[in-house]
Parts: C-alpha cells; sequence; structure tokens
C-alpha cells in the first residue's frame, strides 16, 4: 500500500486513507475524541464520533495514550481552523503499541532530564523544529560550495597528529600507535587543493574540551572550504558570502519552525553582506573603551565576543591576531611579523566564534620552524611539508561549526539542543 504523510493529506481531500503515526495528544467531549496525531511529517487532528464508529475503536480512543503508535483511517476535509488546515473525519483506528507512562509531560522538566531522555524528547515539536533547520544547514552548506565549483573531500577522523593545539587531543590506540580523532579536516583539504583547487570538507570533529560552555561539545560538526590562489581577503569575501547564503536559506523555507521557536526573524534578515571587518587591535580597542578587563595579546572570552559582537547589526570579522593566540599553520602579516592572517567570524546576539579560518603558511621553511616552535613531532607532518615542496600556491581556508551555527539562527540557549545526540564532557549517552 502506497503510504500517505501528514504533509501531503491537502492532495487527499474527501478521501478515505490511512495515516502512519503517534499519539500526540487527545481530547474528548462526549461522544467526540480529537485525536492530535503526528508522523513527522506534520500533525493533523483526527475527529472520531462515536456515533460513526464501531464500539472497539470509540474504545481504543479512550486507551491510547501519548506516544503510542497506530494506524488511522478517514476521510480528509478541509478545516481552516485545525492545525495544518485539513483534519480527518476517522472511521477505523488500529492501535500498534500503547505506550504507557510516557516520561515527558507538558509539565517543566530539568535540562538533566530531558537530556537523559534525548531519544525521546527528540519527538517534541520545538526538538523537531531545530533539527529540521539543522538539516537546512547542511544542505545549505553544501548547495553553496557544490554551485561555487567546490569538490567534496572526505578527510580522515583517524589521524596521526594534532591540527588545532594539542590540548584537546582525544587520543586512541591504533595497532599499537597512537592515533587521534581529528579536530579538523584542514590540513587534508589543504592536501587536496593541490588536486582539486577549491575544496571542502564535512564531517564530525572532536575536541577533549574540558570546558563546560554553552558554546562547546566534544564532538561536532564542522564544514570547512580550502582555496588555492586566495588571502585573507578572498577567505572574508567568502565566508560573508556562505553565512548570509545559509540565514536566507533558512529564513526561505523555515518561518513556521522559526515561529514555533519564538525567534526573531527581523535580526536575521539583516545577515546580508558586506560584514564589517575590524583587525584584532581595533577590537582590543573596543573592548578597552567598554572598561572590560580584556588583556592585549589574549584570544577573546566568550564576554569579550558578545561585547564586540554588539557593536554591529550582522556578523563581524575580527583578523589579524597576534599570532602567539593562533594555530602553527597561520601566514604571517608581512606589514607585522607578530600578527597572524587568521580570521574569526563572530555572530550577533551573543553567539561568538562561529567561524575560524585564514591564510595558510605557504613557504616551507617558515613552516617547519613554526612547527618546531610550537613542540609539534616533525615527523607527523612531514606529508603536510610536501605540500610546500611540490608547488606551493597561496591558499586560504575556515571551518564553520554547525552547532554554534544552528544555536544562532535557532536563537537556542545551549548549543546541546543543536545536534540530535549531543556528546560533551559529562555526557556519553543516550
Ligand atoms: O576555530 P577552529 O578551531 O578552526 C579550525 O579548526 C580550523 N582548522 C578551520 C579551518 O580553517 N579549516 O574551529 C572552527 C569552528 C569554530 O569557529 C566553531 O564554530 C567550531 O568550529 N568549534 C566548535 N563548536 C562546538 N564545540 C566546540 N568544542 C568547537 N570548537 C570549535
Ligand atoms: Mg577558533
Amino acid at each position: 500500500m502506497e503510504k500517505i504523510y501528514i504533509s501531503d493529506v491537502a492532495q487527499h481531500e474527501g478521501k478515505e486513507i490511512t495515516l502512519n503515526g503517534w499519539l500526540y495528544n487527545k481530547r474528548s467531549s462526549g461522544k467526540l475524541w480529537f485525536l492530535l496525531v503526528r508522523d513527522g511529517t506534520g500533525l493533523i487532528q483526527c475527529v472520531v464520533s462515536k456515533s460513526d464508529v464501531t464500539e472497539d475503536v470509540f474504545q481504543a480512543c479512550e486507551d491510547v495514550t501519548q506516544e503510542s503508535s497506530l494506524q488511522i483511517t478517514g476521510k480528509i476535509a478541509e478545516d481552516k481552523r485545525a492545525p495544518g488546515g485539513y483534519e480527518m473525519q476517522v472511521t477505523s483506528v488500529n492501535l500498534v503499541q500503547i505506550a504507557t507512562e510516557y516520561p515527558i509531560t507538558p509539565k517543566e522538566h530539568g535540562t538533566a532530564f530531558l537530556m537523559d531522555h534525548r531519544h525521546l524528547w527528540l519527538r517534541s515539536s520545538r526538538q523537531t523544529a531545530i533539527l529540521k533547520i539543522r538539516h537546512t544547514i547542511i544542505k545549505a552548506c553544501r548547495d553553496f560550495f557544490d554551485e561555487r565549483g567546490f569538490t567534496l573531500v572526505d578527510t580522515p577522523i583517524f589521524t596521526p597528529a594534532a591540527c588545532e593545539g594539542t590540548t584537546t587531543l582525544f587520543e586512541t590506540d591504533y595497532f599499537g600507535e597512537k592515533a587521534y580523532l581529528a579536530q579538523s579536516g584542514q590540513l587534508y583539504s589543504e592536501a587536496s587543493i593541490g588536486a582539486l583547487g577549491k575544496v571542502y570538507c564535512f564531517g564530525p570533529t572532536f575536541r577533549a574540551e574540558k570546558s563546560k560552555t554553552r558554546r562547546h561539545l566534544t564532538e561536532f560538526w564542522m564544514v570547512e572550504p580550502e582555496v588555492a590562489w586566495a588571502d585573507l581577503d578572498d577567505n572574508m569575501d567568502l565566508a560573508e558570502q556562505f553565512v548570509s547564503y545559509i540565514v536566507q536559506r533558512v529564513l526561505e523555507i523555515h518561518q513556521e519552525e522559526l515561529k514555533k521557536l519564538e525567534r526573531d526573524t527581523a535580526l536575521l534578515e539583516k545577515v546580508l553582506p558586506p560584514f564589517p571587518r575590524i583587525s584584532y587591535d581595533e577590537a582590543a580597542k573596543i573592548l578597552k573603551e567598554r572598561g572590560t578587563d580584556f588583556q592585549y595579546g589574549s584570544d577573546f572570552g566568550g564576554g569579550d565576543e558578545t561585547i564586540l559582537a554588539e557593536q554591529f547589526d550582522r556578523p563581524v570579522m575580527v583578523h589579524r591576531w597576534p599570532a602567539e593566540v593562533k594555530a602553527f599553520y597561520m601566514k604571517r602579516d608581512e606589514k607585522d611579523e607578530s600578527k597572524a592572517l587568521g580570521v574569526d567570524v563572530l555572530a550577533p546576539e551573543g553567539y561568538g566564534e562561529i567561524i575560524g579560518g585564514g591564510q595558510r603558511e605557504d613557504d616551507h621553511d617558515l613552516l617547519l620552524n613554526r612547527i618546531k616552535e610550537h613542540g609539534l613531532p616533525k615527523e607527523a607532518f612531514d606529508w603536510y611539508l610536501d605540500l610546500r615542496k611540490f608547488g606551493t600556491v597561496p591558499h586560504s581556508g575556515f571551518g564553520l561549526g554547525i552547532e554554534r551555527t544552528v544555536a544562532w539562527i535557532c536563537k537556542l540557549p545551549h548549543v546541546r539542543e543543536t545536534i540530535p545526540f549531543p556528546r560533551m564532557m559529562h555526557r556519553l549517552k543516550p
């Protein structure tokens, strides 16, 4: 039998059909039952009238509980007042399984309880709205690069070396050898541009983050473009177009979900190029004027990022960082050797850094020195150094964190709600 989904009931108006789903809610008024059924594509009100159905069917309506699975048959009729604009006039109900004592009720639950029941919490309308927006954001990332001639390169997860510093590495035993879970696919994307010119990788990345903040996960998804013959300015052009594209796509498709999340979309509508670009020095000046205790030369804290972002009505790009706070592979600014040609994109409304990237060191000897200065094992990077020996070119790229982007666009208080099954320092289950 052809399956019909709630999202498509309009095409079946006036006809009798069967829907498969779960009970979301129910209420009765004497001789009527109103069953609210969901199937993942939508929600529909199913009206059961005692005079139209057998006693068994009416009894099934008494028995059915929230989250019970059921198949329900009836005629589809337009009803402007019903959620979704259509309702079902039920002729029969087949209870597949009755759910007993579903733990998530309309009353308020604590975060730990909800996280322990994440496998069920996902079914709530707020969580499904977030997951749908996440899906669209991921699709938009891929479409953006695909439309611009980038090739997707899948980079490894088991790696022999650190990319983003040694303090957040997850180590694992690889047949007697040490391997690390990838913190970033960047080094492999850099290798791939020698073959393909412009590439992106997109996958899970891992950081042993001991910080318990609303912006950090230990496993998160990152999309990382890398472009040959591109400098820092080209990189910033790409980043602002990319972020705008994602936001505008979500606005196009997800008005309903954004409303469900009570997201004020006026602020998102402003996310269009050009984004303001300020140097680290200019950013430091702003922080000083605001009277924060920020120390020149250090990385920005979450609070600093929020203050900086508040100065602008769209994401702000901070470039040219003190080299000490950035990764070993960053190229230095020829006008000021103490600065690295890195760029961070800070999202508005207190969401902080969503993109980190920059121009890469393309000179073999300088790169080798940096590897030594950072105390990294040269043997693990010999292949990476090769890239500077065989046709090195100026090149740039960045990484956008999917979860922080979802948190910002959906205006969520914490990244734990942005991914189906979050991994954090104290969270490995479910
Ligand atoms: O700034 P990061 O560390 O940059 C890199 O990994 C570069 N190799 C990317 C590149 O140039 N190809 O991380 C990039 C982004 C951050 O801006 C943030 O959005 C996200 O990844 N991110 C995290 N998201 C959630 N939890 C964490 N622990 C994160 N760490 C980084
Ligand atoms: Mg960063």
